[in-house]
């Protein structure tokens, strides 16, 4: 690959969740949100798809996102360990509940405010792009316990205040926005996905689809929003991507792995494309699903993002034989476990070529330009006797999905930029632990919230400092 594979200009970075760094989870008059409600231990993952109600906090159990990183007294040591990377772009979200306590008043807090401003104001000094989520995995719970949250349409109205008061707030220090981080982990995991809970006997699918007809209908309202405030605002929509493989060339493993793909495409074919893809009719209709719609959502829907933007872990697998017994959840989506790639310790498959592979179809689907925001390797780092992380591991992950993604862009792809997930380490959004690190940076905090919260740098930070340097032409 030559020097020149990556475009002038390519915004070259890295990406955290408020969730999953903050931590300050009620200071400065922030209001409770759903992950403040995820507990370390076996009963997260119930909470997380919404089949345990978790309303009240308990004193016998651990919520890893109440301190977080303590990004939210530390932000500028860490923009400067960014900077020093030369991090072109940083991506991370505003916690909806810092600016709207409830969710539903109708003025922002106004320190929640001032925190943004400056720490948007701080990564411009140093000469790097903002890229913030709206919603990144929190509803208020307000709005859970109130309105159940994305099941009512009212969640629109909440959403495109709050919307329209981040591009106003924010407007010249925020140019990049991404509406809901990996929508379609709602249909995979409801409650930290969009807020949900389900009673006992209810059309599970039916209460999915229709949070998600809101959503859609609330990242099209914003990215309108977003456009009249200021036309210069560029808007994305994010897929938890990962194309699915057929189990054989058998034609139902490949029909299955369609659907599967499906599944998780409508989101983005709706964002991208301006309207509901034709298949789902009779989806629906074998589901004994109605999305109740409004005259006039037709139209909304067709104000469409300017880019497409994705997080790219790992590929996946169908057949048409696949079960609960057979497949797995390791990456949030339902799988089969692929012979052919590798996996980390967490079970999540390793597939550099999986990545150009999905972004050659979402190309050729969505023909805008794309924005790869989340790729890391989720890493047990043990320091050496010198204190020092050797982490090789991390390098060669990295350093094959670049070249894949330059291989993308040598296809012919427009991509905007790169930003590796968790470049500082954080808490993990599936399990709740420290210990499964992706960052560059190293925090000094174990699974149950003890250690000095320092951070260090790790080998990767001088690889990667390395790379932006060279744009992406020095990779060793
Ligand atoms: C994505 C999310 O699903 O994957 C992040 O957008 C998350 O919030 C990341 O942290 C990695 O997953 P995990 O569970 O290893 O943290």
């Amino acid at each position: 690959m030559s020097a020149s594979t990556f475009p002038a200009g390519f915004l070259w970075g890295g990406a955290l969740a408020a969730n999953q760094s903050e931590g300050g989870y009620l200071e400065g008059g922030k209001g409770l949100a759903t992950v403040d409600m995820l507990p370390l231990g076996p009963e997260r993952l119930p909470v997380k798809l919404g089949q345990q109600k978790r309303f009240t906090l308990r004193d016998d159990e651990f919520y890893p996102s109440h301190q977080a990183i303590d990004f939210y007294h530390r932000y500028k040591e860490d923009i400067a360990l960014m900077a020093e990377m030369g991090f072109r772009v940083f991506r991370t979200s505003i916690a909806w509940s810092r600016l709207f306590p409830q969710g539903d008043e109708l003025s922002p807090n106004a320190q929640g405010i001032a925190f943004y401003r400056d720490l948007f104001t701080e990564c411009r000094r140093h000469g790097i792009e903002p890229l913030v989520t709206l919603c990144h995995f929190d509803v208020p719970m307000h709005l859970v316990i109130e309105y159940g949250s994305w099941r009512s349409r009212k969640m629109v109205d909440f959403f495109t205040h709050y919307a329209r008061t981040c591009f106003t707030a924010f407007d010249g220090l925020v140019k990049y926005w991404l509406t809901f981080n990996e929508i379609n982990i709602l249909l995979h995991s409801p409650f930290s996905g969009a807020g949900l809970v389900f009673a006992e006997g209810e059309n599970v699918e039916q209460v999915k689809y229709q949070a998600t007809h809101h959503e859609l209908i609330a990242s099209a309202l914003a990215t309108k929003i977003a456009h009249e405030v200021n036309p210069a605002n560029q808007v994305g929509c994010m897929l938890a991507g990962g194309n699915f493989y057929p189990w054989s060339c058998k034609p139902e493993d490949v029909w299955a792995a369609l659907e599967k793909d499906r599944e998780n495409l409508f989101f983005i074919d709706v964002q991208a494309r301006g309207a509901y893809p034709a298949w789902t009719a009779r989806l629906f209709r074998e589901k004994g699903i109605q999305v109740a719609m409004e005259e006039g959502d037709d139209a909304i829907l067709r104000h469409t993002v300017d880019f497409v933007s994705f997080s790219y872990y790992a590929s996946r697998c169908a057949s048409a034989e696949m079960n609960e017994q057979n497949s797995s959840a390791a990456n949030v989506v339902k799988s089969l476990a692929n012979p052919h790639v590798s996996r980390s310790e967490w079970g999540w498959g390793i597939d550099p070529l999986g990545l150009r592979i999905t972004m050659n179809m979402m190309y050729d689907r969505y023909q805008k330009p794309l924005f790869l925001v989340e790729n890391g390797l989720g890493a047990r780092d043990e320091p050496d006797a010198n204190g020092a992380i050797n982490d090789d591991y991390r390098i060669s992950y990295l350093r094959e999905h670049i070249l894949a993604m330059g291989e993308a862009i040598a296809d012919g792809i427009p991509v905007i930029g790169y930003t590796t997930w968790g470049c500082i380490d954080l808490v993990a959004a599936s399990t709740g632990e420290m210990s499964k690190r992706y960052g560059l940076v190293y925090v000094d905090r174990d699974d149950q919230g003890k250690g000095s919260l320092a951070r260090s740098r790790k080998k990767s930070f001088w690889w990667y400092k390395k790379v932006i340097a060279s744009n992406g032409a020095d990779l060793d």
